[in-house]
């Protein structure tokens, strides 16, 4: 949301156009300070380097929404990516559960834990000084009914800073997210495909086609009814979650549901190359951070073995 929309034009704010290059996508951002603007104008406050910087807040989602502005999230499970996406003006970032097969290299989601994560968790908010950070409560610490929901995004809450948590399901966790959203804490709930439910689903498939159709909007209206902030929608068809965003007052964010949503979130390490092997139809590869890598570790193991590193400017003198 750093970027000039349609009704932010560039005459109405003082500040420096900077271009953001990675592998041929361009992007403009006002990454200095900006004028006097107010709240409806601009409702994040200044951009990423801006000295007088503001947090986003669940309130801005809803703003974004009222105002087809665009709301831009990844995952992020460190410190070092958590601030380069902070800097670069992502509007949140998602410690997802996706660090099961990211970050500890599990083949689903489902054997991650509470334990696990919060490590994680605090790393990414210690990283970020603008964006909201949401913790995803993993597989079997929600299901078991609204006291175990709370229970565990209470521990999110204390143990790392994180300024929101999310769930997965609709009518099934409805009672979850009442609770949780009851204490206090913002809830992002994520319907259609729901990783954690990889074995129930029979797999990677698309939700929400045909008569799903219905089923899915129920569910998207009782995570709205139930208090959450925002509806993750995950590999559905792009005309039903239009649908959906057209329906709800509250924003939808898409993982592979189309352009209509309100937002768009990937896995980082799919989004920038960094994955190795098959990436969803979905996702657009903006860097190649894998071969980078392979690149760079080949040369040093290169050099070391015939000892061109160290070279004299990396030694220390006596
Ligand atoms: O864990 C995760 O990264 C997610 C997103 C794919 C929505 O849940």
């Amino acid at each position: 949301m750093v970027t000039p929309r349609d009704h932010l034009t560039p005459s109405r704010i003082t500040g420096q156009r900077t271009e953001l290059r990675s592998n041929g996508f361009t992007r403009s951002s006002w990454a200095s300070t900006v004028g006097v603007v107010t709240d409806i104008e601009r409702p994040y406050g200044g951009g990423a380097s801006d000295p007088a910087l503001k947090r986003v807040r669940t309130r801005h989602f809803q703003l974004a929404k009222e105002q087809g502005i665009k709301i831009t999230g990844l995952t992020s499970y460190d410190f070092l990516s958590a601030s380069i996406f902070d800097e670069a003006g992502i509007d949140f970032l998602l410690v997802g559960d996706s660090a099961g097969n990211t970050v500890f290299g599990y083949d689903t989601t489902i054997p991650v834990t509470i334990d696990e994560l919060i490590p994680l968790t605090r790393a990414v908010v210690r990283g970020v000084s603008r964006a909201l950070v949401v913790a995803d409560l993993p597989f079997g610490s929600y299901e078991n009914g609204p006291d175990e929901a709370l229970a565990s995004s209470i521990r999110f809450m204390k143990e790392t800073g994180v300024h929101a948590v999310k769930l997965e399901g609709g009518l099934r966790s409805a009672e979850q997210i009442k609770r949780i959203v009851r204490a206090g804490i913002p809830v992002m709930a994520h319907i259609g495909y729901t990783p954690q439910s990889e074995h129930g689903l029979g797999g990677h498939i698309i939700q929400g086609r045909g008569d799903e159709a219905e089923q899915l909007l129920a569910d998207a209206h009782a995570i709205e009814d139930a208090g959450a902030f925002a509806v993750v929608l995950e590999m559905v068809p792009s005309a039903i979650a239009g649908q959906v965003t057209k329906e709800l007052s509250i924003p939808t964010i898409s993982v592979g549901a189309g352009p209509e949503c309100d937002g768009q979130l990937m896995v980082w390490s799919d989004w920038a190359g960094f994955t190795r092997g098959r990436i969803p139809k979905f996702v657009k590869q903006y860097a190649n951070i894998g071969q980078i890598l392979l690149d760079a570790a080949v040369t040093f193991r290169e050099d070391v073995e015939a000892g061109a590193y160290p070279a004299p400017e990396h030694e220390y003198g006596e």
